[in-house]
């Protein structure tokens, strides 16, 4: 080694690395816990909290655990939960009956949370998912392969309508038919509704990633072939990327007032692609498997979870989302404290 080795070198980016307090003088992008929507799962009953097994630490609470939950939130700097409904059996059916009853669980949730923290901002999932007994997001039609898109569209903009008038701040359609933002405005702008925004879910793909979240829901069909059901005729093929930028645009167009792609982790070149056409908000949902695969390597000791999860969601937001769903909110938030 030669000692007096040096580079003639006026370009040192390490300089500004060289102690904590740099660091976080050039640091780029911040996470805020206001910036973060918690997703939750809803059961019927009082008093209660389901394990989810293929998603350790999240529960499906009964609506009064769910209020101490958004309590919990609240205090650690996060106003906005998005709830989702387990639905029993009786609640499933072709056509999806129950999405359009006032008193669902999930309205019944949503008033809940709304009556008790007016502060809290809740999306209501506008889909039919949780509701049909096949486990699609719509209507399917005599081949029972393939789902009726503007049949379903009606239903959907009928649920906005229920769940707007439940209290719900944002309506989140998560169901990818065509033409539903626009529908969905009329239908609330008709009611009156004119203040509630839509979130769409513009650019969700067919992922492997929801299989946990559909376990959490119960939306798999049982005794079929496959676990998991193959949502190919509506959601996005994972190998388009333009796809997603035309579907983004169309939702624009229709009136959504907040652009959403998912998953988050897998598809960061879509987000930080829409975050340059669009001046809405755009967010981004990490979604079940995301969550699920970070626990497992965690649990195992082959992953620091402190550091992975705040990495996994500074990723999302440097690509270029505002807004950011993701089970692990509390959690940040807490430790952000
Ligand atoms: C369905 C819906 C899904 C998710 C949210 N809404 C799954 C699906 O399309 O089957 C997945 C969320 C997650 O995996 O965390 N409307």
């Amino acid at each position: 080694m030669n000692e007096n080795f040096k580079l003639d070198m006026k370009k040192r980016p390490r300089r500004l690395r060289r102690s904590a307090a740099m660091l976080s003088l050039c640091a780029e992008t911040e996470i805020q816990p206001s910036s973060l929507i918690l997703p939750v799962f809803v059961k019927e009953g009082k008093g209660g909290s389901d394990k989810i097994p293929s998603m350790p630490g999240v529960y499906r609470l009964s609506i009064d655990s769910l209020l101490r939950l958004c309590e919990r939130a609240l205090k650690c700097g996060v106003r906005a939960i998005a709830p989702f409904p387990q639905v029993g059996a009786d609640g499933k059916s072709p056509r999806a009956d129950e999405a359009l009853n006032p008193k669902s669980l999930a309205n019944r949730a949503i008033a809940a949370v709304k009556k008790r923290f007016p502060e809290m901002a809740v999306a209501a999932d506008i889909a039919l998912d949780p509701y049909t007994s096949h486990g699609h997001d719509g209507i399917l039609d005599a081949s029972g392969e393939w789902i009726l898109n503007d049949e379903t569209v009606e239903i959907l903009a009928a649920m906005a309508i229920i769940a707007a008038q439940s209290g719900a701040d944002i309506v989140a359609p998560s169901d990818m038919m065509d033409g539903r933002v626009g529908a969905i405005r009329d239908a609330l702008d008709d009611c009156d509704m004119v203040d509630t925004s839509i979130m769409a879910y513009s650019a969700k793909y067919a992922s492997a990633l929801y299989g946990p979240f559909r376990d959490a829901i119960g939306s798999s069909p049982k005794g079929g072939k496959k676990k998991y059901l193959d949502k190919k005729g509506y959601q996005l093929n994972p190998q388009n990327a333009r796809e997603a930028l035309r579907e983004a645009a169309l939702d624009e167009d229709e009136g959504a007032d907040i652009i959403m792609v998912k998953p988050a982790g897998q598809y960061l070149d879509i987000v930080a692609k829409i975050r340059e056409r669009t001046n809405l908000p755009v967010a981004a949902y990490q979604v079940s498997g995301e969550y699920s695969m970070i626990c497992a390597a965690c649990d195992k000791g082959w992953l620091d979870r402190e550091k992975t999860v705040a990495e996994s969601l500074v990723s999302i937001k440097r690509a270029g989302a505002d807004i950011i769903l993701t089970y692990f909110a509390l959690e940040f938030a807490e430790r952000a404290r």
